[in-house]
């Protein structure tokens, strides 16, 4: 598989353009990250943004949609009216139907010639190789062109084996950016300096001095209106066999020799095809699946998943997945990973908790027993990296109680973050594959998900009933029981 970096030719102008420009996701996150690259000046100076629409709107007509609903989402303190109208000057909105080849030639008029154009696919990936078999059919990919594509690529591994053939027939490996937004936060791409850059965590970081891992991404939000697209899809495949997966990998991985694209994925390839397999008895004892039923979040009442708009009746989509993972590897043996996430959950929040193990003998009689330290990295909403540790409680005894160390990041640096589409798509722009899956990384993932789906499928149960506004079901606390682990909040 050719891999090499993108042909270095910084200079060149260029034509985003945006496949479902008129869409969510363009709305909520492109468009407004977009801007933050403009304002900072991380955009080439010639650049024009073309969004591509089925809907037959007038240049005008998306900009208002733009000031309607895409402006909100940007920043408040960023919003500044002459870079927003500047910005705006930048745009062009093409109508193409993407199932008609024709319509490509309006797109092949509006943009550039000698330039870079970059094609972000914000569609459901059903039309991946439809877009891209036209656009090469309208001439409009050459050396300089970039692809990137949204996630869930697929449904099951076959057809993202399908998509990847289909879309490598006119894009070369090192020209695919295959987006995980997860990879983008500053917390996630701070997980490795933390564990690469401190020689404090090399010796530990390896079974059996780490007991168990827990990768917790809890939402408080509900489906909101993407059932259309969730029902179809579910926890799993929204967010494990992606987001989570990807988090696992970075703690997992062993230490790549740099950090150039290659090197990073090869690692998190290896351990994605470490990953066991589970069997239906796996299925049954190992994996947890939930759908909220109707609670209240943050003192708000709030409908469960069928009652959405939209969900269709009895529908058996999960909401909410738990999960024990193995790593048959020497550095991983018998070291669980939890995975857990949920929508309408009691908090928002994302973290990994490495939990150590404990001392194999204590000479100090009063404290916490079978006690193992906790380093807490959480990514959201705050970012901070706690060491849970034992300390003596001042007094003439020698008693021993839990502290933390904490490193806040947000006050050691007060530098702006860049959100996660805006920093990705930078990257893109200066053609850095780093933090983009590669064609094989993609499809471990998949081999690996794809038995849990079928195995729930098979099984036909229903999801297990969670009321919303809590941590899941309680299946999810037994999960955990087994192993002698617990979740993070309910060590509190
Ligand atoms: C997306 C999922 O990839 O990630 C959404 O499709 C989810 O369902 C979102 O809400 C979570 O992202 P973040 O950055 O808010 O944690």
């Amino acid at each position: 598989m050719t891999n090499q970096h993108a042909p270095a030719t910084p200079d060149l102008p260029l034509d985003m353009i945006i496949f479902g420009g008129g869409g969510d996701l363009a709305a909520r996150k492109l468009l407004p990250a977009l801007y933050m690259a403009h304002l900072h000046c991380n955009l080439p100076p010639d650049t024009r943004i073309l969004a591509i629409g089925r809907r037959d709107w007038s240049r005008e007509q998306y900009l208002s949609f733009m000031e309607e609903q895409s402006k909100p989402f940007v920043d408040k303190k960023a919003l500044d009216p002459a870079a927003w109208d500047k910005y705006l000057s930048l745009f062009e909105y093409v109508r193409v139907d993407v199932d008609q080849a024709d319509d490509y030639a309006r797109l092949a008029e509006a943009s550039r010639k000698g330039v870079r154009r970059v094609f972000y696919l914000a569609t459901s990936p059903n039309l991946f190789t439809t877009i891209c078999d036209n656009l090469s059919g309208a001439s409009l990919v050459d050396e300089h062109s970039r692809v990137v594509l949204e996630k869930p690529l697929g449904h099951d591994l076959a057809s993202a084996q399908e998509i990847n053939t289909a879309v490598a027939k006119h894009f070369s490996e090192a020209q695919i950016y295959r987006i995980d937004h997860y990879l983008g936060k500053e917390t996630v791409q701070n997980l490795m300096v933390l564990r690469f850059g401190n020689a404090i965590f090399g010796p530990l970081w390896q079974a059996p001095y780490i007991k168990s891992v827990q990768i917790t991404v809890a939402e408080t939000v509900g489906v909101g209106s993407r059932a259309g697209f969730y029902d179809e899809t579910g926890a799993l495949r929204d967010m494990v066999q992606n987001h989570l997966l990807q988090l696992l990998c970075i703690v997992a991985m062993e230490p790549p020799v740099s950090l150039d694209p290659d090197a990073v994925r090869d690692e998190k390839l290896k351990v994605l095809r470490s990953l066991r397999r589970m069997t239906p008895e796996d299925i049954s004892r190992d994996t947890v699946r939930g759908q909220y039923t109707a609670g209240a979040v943050g003192g708000e009442p709030v409908k469960g998943y069928l009652q959405e708009d939209n969900v269709p009746e009895g529908s058996r989509a999960e909401t909410f997945v738990a999960l024990r993972a193995r790593i048959d590897n020497w550095r991983w043996a018998n070291v669980p990973f939890f995975l857990r996430t949920g929508k309408r959950m009691a908090k928002k929040v994302s973290e990994i908790v490495i939990e150590f193990s404990e001392m194999p003998f204590s000479i100090i009689p009063s404290g916490p027993r079978n006690y193992g330290n906790r380093l807490v990295i959480q990514l959201q909403p705050e970012e901070s990296i706690q060491l849970q540790m034992l300390a003596k409680e001042p007094g003439s005894g020698m008693h021993m109680l839990p502290v933390n160390l904490n490193l806040d990041l947000q006050q050691a640096f007060t530098e702006r973050r860049a959100e996660a589409y805006e920093r990705l798509l930078i990257d893109v722009v200066r053609g850095r594959l780093t933090h983009f899956m590669r064609r094989d990384e993609l499809e471990a993932a998949w081999a690996w998900a794809e038995p849990i789906l079928e195995g729930w499928q098979k099984s036909g149960e229903r999801p297990r009933g969670y009321t919303a506004g809590t941590y899941g079901p309680a299946a999810s606390t037994a999960l955990m029981a087994r192993e002698n682990a617990v979740w993070s909040e309910e060590s509190q």
